[in-house]
């Protein structure tokens, strides 16, 4: 982290918007003034010109109870009314709403008109299976046309849906659905990656099996046609979409009506079900999707690469840009099958203007070579975004040279699965950018950086981001723990206070500001990692390790890793009773496999070491900062406070 902390000091590179595309572009430097002069003014007007409210809200926002906010309370909308039904009732039917594109070269393009037609079926075949607003819905799907549809269906009815990541075991799957008490799973027989057929309904099986958990029935969606087993509970997703109703209308409901539940990694424990309402995450969505990229729905081409599993496929492949009725790609595959060029020939076929993607991808290609991209057309490229990890200033300037032809803008974007939609990025057209740094926070958002104590850390100095006011798209809990939720995000500052006296959100990234002002991200203060773009919990795998009976103790670790970010590295001791009989590549192996297998494939540890004693202190604590010194083979940094300070020789030792 060091080395990537002075190199960031050091970047001096600008780039200022050109005098043509600001000429255009949606954002301008007024949204600022107008949101410094009246904040909730400025949430409660962009939210009337890009929403449909059914019923008009007349309160924008309700903090006297805080940390739990409402936004636009007394108002009432549909979330999938303003995906849809709006933008064919305003003559947009024929937009393509959808160019989805297979992972075996299969496409389909879908309007706006079909899109919908197809919800409102999905709508009535959740009500014929008895789902009513507020259950919830668990969602187990590729990245298919039916995961939008699926999503959208729910939101229709008022219903709460839990997408649970491909990726994800059926442990994971299983926790999920008993956590959120899901009434039905909707599935695929299975997926494509990589040339291969996986299956995922065999997954939700095992979930299931043991009968006793909330879930009536489960969707099956005919993806790859594979063979599988057949329950009670299952139904076919065409035969129930060809046996209902066409028409749906759909319902206001009050704009708090939660909308989802997303799972993600914490420093401790099982993954926290992050909450989501509807009108103001909503209403961040579509504003930051419109002037974050810049987004001209009657002629844009978007794609973001991101999974609907992820909070970014939420926000920015499913609310935001349907919200706003942009065109985009949806693709199912990943970037280097059946070519290390797929990516690059899906923009060219489909003239994608703005493309969002994460670092760990950008990495991916910078050592593949520019020869690759370079192979295509990219021309109609004129808005390249970042998100998911700190991106190092080569990586930016790469993606803006060699994608973006050296003309477009690069916006890097800071936010996570709590914030619910961007909350720190430039502006195209507006902001001069700095290759490395997400800058400023988006207009009506309140960003500071502070230090341990809850002083304004000043220019050029380091500390801990927080949000100092409440935000449209904020997380408004932690499913069924609301302790949990006030612990883990306000009470780290408790006695400081943002303007109008409530408690501050601690984001648990750090960050430094430079001498303008710009908010530079410098990645986790916690035990949170971040591997691909994807959040990992080192409490979580470690837990996972210690299940299996090879194991005594296990400490996880992210280790800096040139192309994923972080990568997972763990030590266990492996029990005394099971340490002579195996081999040390049988139990790496063996453990790698329960880690996948428990938690998902991500999860799997790209390293595991085997040592005989964890570094602790006197009072027991492993001190994980000495195995991350040893993980990414640097010199042990101070080990005075170890209880056994000879530990760490043996283990750098073991390493070398
Ligand atoms: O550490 C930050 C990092 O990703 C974390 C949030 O992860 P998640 O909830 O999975 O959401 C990822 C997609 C929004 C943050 O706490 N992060 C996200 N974006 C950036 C980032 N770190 C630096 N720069 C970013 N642009």
């Amino acid at each position: 982290m060091s080395v990537q902390i002075d190199h960031l000091l050091n970047e001096s590179r600008r780039f200022a918007p050109t005098p043509e595309f600001s000429a255009q572009s949606a954002a301008s430097p007024e949204l600022y003034a107008d949101a410094q002069a009246d904040r909730l003014g400025f949430w409660s007007a962009q939210s009337r010109e890009l929403l449909h409210w059914h019923k008009p809200f007349t309160k924008t926002l309700d903090w006297t109870n805080p940390p739990f906010a409402k936004w636009f309370e007394d108002g009432e909308l549909n979330v999938a009314y303003n995906c849809l039904d709006r933008h064919v009732l305003a003559g947009n039917g024929d937009r393509v709403a959808l160019h989805f594109e297979g992972e075996p070269g299969d496409s389909r393009d879908i309007t706006y008109a079909e899109l919908t037609a197809e919800v409102k079926r999905a709508t009535n075949v959740l009500i014929k299976l008895g789902v009513k607003a507020g259950d919830r819905v668990a969602i187990y799907l590729p990245m298919i046309p039916e995961a939008v549809i699926s999503m959208l269906a729910v939101a229709r009815l008022g219903a709460v849906h839990s997408v649970i990541f491909g990726g994800f075991s059926a442990e994971s799957l299983r926790s999920r659905i008993d956590d959120a008490n899901a009434v039905l799973v909707i599935t695929a027989d299975g997926g494509f990656r990589k040339g291969r057929v996986s299956a995922l309904k065999p997954a939700v099986d095992a979930a299931l099996q043991s009968g006793d958990s909330s879930v009536e029935n489960v969707l099956v969606v005919k993806r790859t046609g594979q063979d599988v087993e057949w329950n009670d509970r299952d139904l076919w997703w065409h035969d129930e979409l060809a046996s209902v109703d066409a028409e749906h209308e759909a319902e206001a409901f009050p704009a708090e009506n939660p909308l989802f539940i997303l799972y993600t990694s914490g420093t401790t424990g099982a993954p926290k079900g992050i909450l989501h309402t509807s009108g103001g995450y909503l209403t961040q969505n579509a504003f930051t999707h419109k002037n974050v990229f810049d987004l001209k729905p009657e002629t844009d081409v978007y794609w973001c690469t991101a999974d609907v599993g992820w909070i970014t496929g939420h926000s920015y492949v499913v609310y935001g840009p349907l919200a706003n009725g942009a065109t985009q790609v949806l693709f199912e595959g990943t970037p280097d099958s059946p070519h290390p060029g797929r990516w690059w020939e899906i923009i060219e076929k489909y003239k994608v203007s703005i493309l969002y993607t994460a670092p760990t991808a950008i990495r991916t290609f910078m050592k593949l070579g520019r020869q690759i991209p370079q192979k295509f057309d990219l021309t109609s490229l004129r808005v390249l975004g970042s998100v998911g990890e700190p991106i190092n200033p080569e990586a930016w300037m790469w993606y803006r040279e060699v994608i973006g032809g050296n003309i477009t803008p690069v916006v890097d974007t800071w936010w996570q699965t709590e914030t619910g939609a961007i909350m720190v990025s430039a502006l195209p057209g507006v902001t001069e950018t700095k290759p490395g740094a997400a800058q400023v926070a988006i207009p009506g958002i309140a960003i500071d950086v502070l230090d341990d104590d809850g002083t304004h850390v000043g220019h050029g100095n380091g500390g801990l981001l927080v949000v100092t006011e409440p935000w449209p798209a904020m997380l408004r809990g932690i499913w069924g723990d609301p302790e949990r939720f006030k612990e883990t995000y306000w009470d780290k500052f408790e006695g400081t206070t943002g303007a109008k006296g409530g408690p501050l959100y601690f984001a648990g990234d750090g960050a430094r500001l430079d001498d303008d002002g710009d908010i530079w991200l410098l990645g986790r203060v916690d035990d949170v990692m971040n591997v691909s773009g994807h959040r990992l919990s080192t409490a979580e795998i470690e837990s996972s390790l210690v299940a299996h009976p090879l194991t005594a103790e296990a400490a996880v670790v992210g280790a800096s890793d040139e192309v994923t970010g972080q990568a997972v590295v763990a030590f266990v001791v492996i029990k005394f009773s099971q340490a002579e009989t195996a081999s040390h590549e049988d139990i790496n192996a063996v453990l790698r496999a329960h880690v996948a297998q428990q938690i998902g494939a991500i999860a799997r540890p790209r390293e595991i070491f085997i040592v005989d004693e964890l570094p602790k202190t006197r009072s027991g604590k492993i001190m994980r900062r000495l195995l991350r010194d040893v993980a990414e083979g640097r010199e042990v940094g101070d080990t005075s406070t170890l209880a056994d300070t000879s530990v760490m020789q043996i283990i750098s030792q073991k390493m070398k």
